[in-house]
């Protein structure tokens, strides 16, 4: 770990939920290399982590009170029980136990540590250490998948001899990794300071008469991962959202349209002071021509529908652009790198985010998603599955580069 990014852990509160795993000492190791990068650590114990480190250790080594038992008189904090989840920089859970996972991601709330993790705004990080079997356990996995579409960060665990005997993956990593982890986040923290991002979401929906409309299968959940993820970096985030079930991500100026034209107007509007533009909707090629005015009665016989073109709101930017970045994406079922660098060009992009929404587990309706990254100077890269979360982070990375090189 470079001191510098060490240095971007100096003056930030960092609440540390240490659970009962036989890696709760390694929470001891954690607190104090916290506490030297300059961090101010505030303990919670569960009553399982009092099985196998005590309150005094960890108090001795943060120099602050630790938090047990939620019922207790708390004399330290002028607290309500979320004083910690407002005073949180951020919120690191190591080791999680898969009780703790679980409790998360159904949000329950019932001691100290979850009650802090359901009020919090911070950004939180987990760091699963349990048994092999247990950490790959199908309903563990679908806990941690769940935990990271809400933007949880997880650090994922090691493998190798675990405490119980047996080999695998569930190991805590390195205390000076975890803490790398968490100095290299506040250390990108504002990357984005002083940018204004406009990024679209959702698929637009093109009305057909007062009941019915073309819609698509988009979610909007890749576009508001990127949004969130944007604003986490400290850039003024606009995202201009096709209808989604999706609430707006904290931080996030969110504009609401049906329309491929209306998404266009909005765009067009936002789009001179953006630096970064990041176009995640699914914006339908075509309209119905005609707009009924009444529901549209069943007759015999077929049924015809005229459509026509609906403008191509990302090579009309790219037509306009002077200094900002251009990002696309490209939902392929067919020969993905062939369209998706057809599609860079023609539209003048930055880079273009491809993915094949055949198949499973990638494109509409799922929390997770499998890319690949072209850019304009030729280069390539590619990403497993990965929740759509991450992916909006390294995407932003990829915005961060170009920033850089400009
Ligand atoms: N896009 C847009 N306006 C449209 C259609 C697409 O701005 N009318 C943008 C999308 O937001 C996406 C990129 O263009 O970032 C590619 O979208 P996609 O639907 O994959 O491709 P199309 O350009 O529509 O091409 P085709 O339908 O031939 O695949």
């Amino acid at each position: 770990m470079e001191a510098s990014a060490l240095q971007a852990l100096a003056g930030r509160k960092i609440v540390l939920g240490v659970t009962g795993g036989i890696a709760a000492y390694k929470a001891v190791e954690i607190t104090s290399r916290l506490k030297k990068a300059g961090a101010e650590v505030h303990v919670i114990m569960t009553r399982g982590a009092e099985n196998f480190v005590t309150e005094l250790t960890f108090r001795e080594i943060s120099g602050q009170p630790v938090t047990t038992d939620m019922w207790a008189k708390v004399a330290h904090y002028h607290v309500e029980h979320i004083a910690l989840a407002n005073l949180a920089d951020a919120v690191l859970i190591a080791p999680a136990t898969a009780n703790v996972i679980a409790k998360a991601a159904c949000g329950l709330a019932d001691d100290m540590l979850t009650t802090t993790l359901l009020a919090t705004k911070a950004p939180v990080f987990v760091a699963p250490a349990m048994n092999t079997n247990m950490y790959e356990n199908p309903v563990t996995q679908r806990n941690l998948r769940e935990l990271a579409a809400r933007g949880f960060h997880l650090i994922e665990p090691d493998s190798g001899m675990l405490a119980c005997g047996v080999s695998g993956k569930g190991r805590l990593p390195e205390p000076a990794d975890v803490v790398g982890i968490l100095a290299d986040f506040f250390a990108k923290g504002q990357e984005l300071a002083g940018r204004k991002i406009l990024v679209t979401a959702g698929g637009t929906i093109e009305p057909l008469d007062p009941v019915r409309y073309l819609g698509n299968r988009s979610t909007g959940r890749m576009g508001y991962a990127i949004a969130q993820q944007a604003a986490n970096r400290g850039a003024e985030v606009v995202l201009i959202s096709a209808p989604s079930a999706l609430s707006a991500p904290a931080g996030v100026r969110i504009v609401r349209v049906e329309t491929a034209r209306e998404m266009r107007e909005a765009v067009l509007r936002e789009f001179p002071d953006s630096d970064i533009v990041i176009k995640a909707a699914a914006v339908a090629d075509y309209r119905p021509k005609v707009v009924a005015a009444n529901k549209i009665k069943k007759q015999e016989g077929e049924f015809t529908l005229v459509l026509e073109r609906n403008p191509d709101i990302l090579y009309e930017l790219g037509q306009k652009k002077t200094h900002q970045l251009l990002i696309g994406f490209a939902a392929e079922t067919t020969d993905v790198e062939t369209y998706a660098r057809k599609k860079l060009a023609k539209k003048n992009l930055d880079f273009i985010v491809a993915n094949d929404v055949s198949e499973e587990g990638a494109g509409f309706g799922v929390e997770t998603n499998r890319v690949r990254i072209f850019a304009r100077d030729g280069q390539a890269w590619e990403y497993p599955l990965l929740s759509k979360m991450e992916l909006g982070g390294i995407i932003l990375d990829h915005v961060e580069k170009l920033l850089k090189a400009k």
